[in-house]
């Protein structure tokens, strides 16, 4: 099989190119918009490069059983729909993907849906969704002769850069905002060598300041503005509907930061539709922070003709965006798979957290905006009781341990932002309790709770 069938389409004025003639930038050099990766061999009906579907569904699952490194990947797995390379001998695998998909039973029943489930992405070996297109991206990047790569990042992107550049034995350069991500994400760029720059700017000034260094330097840029990032981001919808007997969710619920995984898994589910491996699309919801909302606020007032950007804040500071690189392509998924965008309060987030940390899963403040979104969309009535939901749980609760333990503690939001929902957080808050030494003091905190209270 030949192993690179793609190029690259500009999403703004449809423009093609070979893939390494791309600018360091990746943005279309007629209209600024960004590239979609796209292989022409697969819309020749009948021909050699088109895949077949039935093949595939068989081949995937022998693949599971493989002692090889490749078929061990849950992206590379899926590598007849991943032909953007020369070979795939110059993949950089860390065994990414294979996340599972857990059923949340108790916010199931508390939501009365039978079949939600997370597709739990904090399990990636960085504790990241970021895996699973840092795997694609930084193997072109190799195979293309770079030494250096680079992000702006929240800090997710710059761990698992960090970790793949390290393993290919690159050199990596991340730009991060100072003081603005959370401390565990901070501390596996530095633990994997990357050369970390603390920058005194948002995100979207980091991703400004290294478009420029790009353009200057013989450096890879590994945001998510590389098309490259969002063909492995998109493997994880192939996951979804491969654990489902190849049928689809009812719904598919997103974090929205910089607006890529969900332009990714939307490609997903399109390609699998155009393939016939899939017979419909999921209906893709994106959830952001009230603070960090400037996709919702477009798709309300313009239909998501236009995006103002805005100054962001929230605690989640992993989608903490204002200037949504793929906003685009996320608005064209949402419009065409006929889903939401909404957006949900600090504390909302903090809640939702707590109630996935419950279920013996826990995840990352920005992935809990998929709860606190479906609990919307559910009061909103656009979610059935029959229905199946994913939400999509980007990142791990050890990546933004502060949080979490400043939410049990009872120091994470202000007045202000509790009111209303003061009775629901003291539900959830579990702070560590200081006691004596002795057995009855460890047996009455139990007591404590078995009667429940909650102590401390
Ligand atoms: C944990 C987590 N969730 C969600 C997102 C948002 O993803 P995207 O920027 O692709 O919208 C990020 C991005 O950094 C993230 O790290
Ligand atoms: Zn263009």
């Amino acid at each position: 099989m030949n192993e690179n069938l793609h190029q690259l389409r500009c999403f703004g004025c449809g423009s093609r190119i070979p893939g390494a003639e791309a600018r360091p930038d990746f943005r279309c050099a007629n209209c600024g918009d960004l590239f979609e990766v796209e292989y022409p061999g697969w819309n020749q009906r009948g021909g050699n490069d088109r895949p077949n579907p039935g093949a595939l569904k068989w081949l995937w699952r022998e693949r599971r059983c493989s002692g090889e490194a490749l078929d061990q990947s849950g992206v590379w797995r899926f590598r007849e729909l991943l032909p953007i390379m020369e070979s795939f001998g110059n993949a950089v695998s860390l065994r990414e993907g294979n996340a599972p998909l857990y059923h949340l039973t108790r916010a199931a029943k508390a939501l009365g849906i039978d079949q939600l489930y997370a597709k739990h992405q904090g399990v990636n070996p960085t504790g990241s969704f970021k895996d699973t297109g840092m795997t694609t991206a930084l193997s072109v990047a190799r195979e293309r002769g770079f030494t250096w790569v680079a992000c702006a990042s929240t800090g997710n992107t710059s761990a698992s850069m960090a970790a793949y550049a390290a393993r290919a034995g690159m050199r990596s350069l991340v730009l991060i905002p100072e003081g603005k991500i959370a401390w565990g994400k901070l501390s596996q760029a530095m633990d994997y060598g990357a050369v970390t720059c603390q920058v005194k700017a948002d995100f979207d000034g980091c991703l400004r300041l290294l478009t420029e260094i790009v353009r200057k330097a013989p450096i890879y840029l590994l945001n998510s503005v590389n098309p490259y990032r969002l063909e492995g981001q998109k493997t994880p919808a192939f996951e979804i509907a491969e654990a489902m007997d190849w049928n689809v969710p009812d719904h598919l619920i997103v974090p929205g930061g910089n607006l890529g995984n969900s332009s990714a898994l939307g490609k997903g589910f399109r390609e699998m539709r155009e393939l016939g491996l899939t017979a419909r699309l999921p209906k893709i919801s994106v959830i952001q922070a009230a603070g960090a909302n400037p996709l919702v606020k477009s798709l309300k007032l313009t239909h998501g003709a236009v995006l103002e950007p805005m100054e962001a804040n929230t605690r989640a500071t992993a989608i903490r965006i204002g200037n949504p690189a793929s906003w685009r392509k996320s608005a064209r998924v949402i419009q065409e798979s006929g889903g939401w965008c909404l957006d949900v309060t600090e504390a909302e987030i903090a809640i939702a957290k707590a109630e996935i940390g419950a279920e013996g899963l826990g995840c990352e403040p920005a992935s809990a905006v998929t709860l606190a979104g479906l609990k919307k969309l559910r009061a909103q009535g656009v979610i059935r009781s029959g229905e199946t939901v994913v939400l999509v749980l980007t990142g791990h609760t050890l990546k933004d341990a502060d949080y979490t333990i400043d939410f049990h503690r009872g120091t994470l939001l202000t007045d202000e932002e509790k009111l209303g929902s003061e009775a629901a957080i003291e539900a959830l808050r579990r702070d560590a309790i200081t006691v004596d030494a002795t057995p009855a003091a460890v047996l009455a905190a139990i007591e404590g709770e078995a009667i429940g209270g909650q102590s401390g």
